[in-house]
């Protein structure tokens, strides 16, 4: 790795990972799942240096080893460890910190099936008690601490309503008291916030979403010091078979390469999209921690050096079919689940609860009927805006 470098430089310069046999530009991929040996003894040395030789692709690989230390080296710390997705990464952080008994506090608005492994598997399973917190309130996670608190599981800025927690803080708050401190970090990626510096133990990413960014490829990785994320290497990964797959990383090392580019083209696009929103007579709320209306901003401009193309809005009709006028009049949004990639997708998370729950309760989740995610992708945001615009219309003449 060269050291000193700036990312965009050191993730284009991929230096001991250049191909030594024909100078390919681009490194090979290990598709192989072993590696053979000269002899016993070489066998036994390879054995003995486990994160350094690889002798199988589960234990080790050496094109997944590669995407490994861009990414330490871009979150700046020493050992990054990929699984096969962000789900993946999250419950081996998970079952690596906690015993049966403990407690682990996180938030309200965490990403949905992390929630679930938190508040039901987990529970279920280990007999683990788990409380949920605001985040962004200091008092109410200090007053949720126990004697048995082992883990305090931050997502910054969380899911569907992006808001923040002040890392620095709580990290102050909770590790003299023997927690650990994990985030999800996916939203902000390594390059826009560094959490490790701020205090926290593991930092976790869904791959799948900005790290990969073509939207072609699922994958995690947990990021820390060596001596922890080795740990879990050899127990969670090794033992419960949480494998990278080569041509995976092979392709995550094509994204990393474009990564300041892109996330330098989605802040600018999803500013600007954020801004027309907000401007729009059809729109009650844009949450977009860059924008200064974001009640988080001044954390998020402290915390942050730079903000991602994923935020929310919502629409200013609960009228259901204006809703569903705007969301199927776009042309050029995909609507799906996830975000991340090249193109600009948008979804409800209320989509599955409009049809359970009336108004009243959506919004004491937090989920107005007409609250949109949206992911900006890489179009030209003139063209984005044009077509936000014009559902806008198509929704204003459904309302009756
Ligand atoms: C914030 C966040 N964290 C984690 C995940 C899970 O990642 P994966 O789908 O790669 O398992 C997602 C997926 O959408 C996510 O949005």
């Amino acid at each position: 790795m060269n050291d000193g470098l700036k990312p965009e430089t050191q993730l284009i310069q991929d230096g001991p990972f250049r191909d030594e046999r024909y100078g390919a530009v681009i490194p090979p991929l290990y598709q192989n799942s072993t590696f053979t040996f000269d002899s016993w003894d070489a066998l036994d040395a390879a054995f003995e240096d486990r994160s350094g030789t690889p002798t199988y692709s589960r234990i080790l690989n050496p094109t997944v080893q590669a995407a490994e230390r861009h990414l330490a080296a871009l979150a700046g710390t020493e050992k990054a460890r990929l699984f096969p997705s962000g789900m993946g990464a999250i419950s081996a952080a998970l079952l690596h910190c906690l015993r049966p008994g403990d407690h682990l506090i996180t938030l309200n608005n965490v990403y949905g099936p992390a929630a679930n492994l938190m508040g039901s598997y987990l529970p279920e399973k280990m007999g683990i008690q788990t409380t949920f917190v605001d985040g962004g309130d200091l008092a109410e996670v200090g007053a949720a601490l126990r004697p048995e608190t082992r883990v305090l599981y931050l997502e910054s800025p969380n899911s569907a309503r992006f808001g923040l927690q002040d890392i620095e803080a709580l990290c102050a708050l909770v590790k003299p008291r023997g927690v650990r401190v994990l985030i999800d970090n996916t939203w902000a990626t390594p390059l826009f916030q560094k959490p490790l510096a701020l205090g926290v133990d593991l930092e976790l990413h869904s791959v799948s979403k900005y790290l990969s960014g073509h939207s072609d490829l699922v994958a995690g990785v947990v990021l820390g010091k060596a001596e922890l994320v080795d740990a879990i290497a050899t127990r969670e990964a090794e033992l419960l078979g949480g494998k990278m797959a080569p041509f995976e990383a092979w392709l995550l090392l094509r994204s990393l390469r474009t990564l300041p580019a892109r996330m330098a083209l989605h802040q600018a696009n999803g500013l600007a999209v954020g801004h027309f929103l907000e401007a729009h007579s059809g729109i009650a709320e844009v949450r977009h921690p860059g924008l200064p209306s974001h009640p988080d901003h001044a954390l998020a401009s402290r915390q942050l050096s730079g903000f991602s193309s994923l935020f929310s809005f919502t629409l200013k009709t609960d009228h259901l079919p204006a809703i569903k006028a705007f969301f199927d009049s776009l042309k050029l949004f995909g609507r799906g689940v996830s975000w991340g990639g090249h193109e600009s997708l948008i979804y409800s998370p209320a989509i599955s609860a409009v049809k359970e729950q009336p108004p009243e309760r959506l919004r004491a989740m937090g989920l107005a009927p007409g609250l949109m995610r949206v992911a900006v992708g890489l179009e030209s945001p003139a063209d984005l805006t044009a077509d936000l615009a014009q559902a806008l219309e198509k929704s204003q003449a459904a309302i009756p």
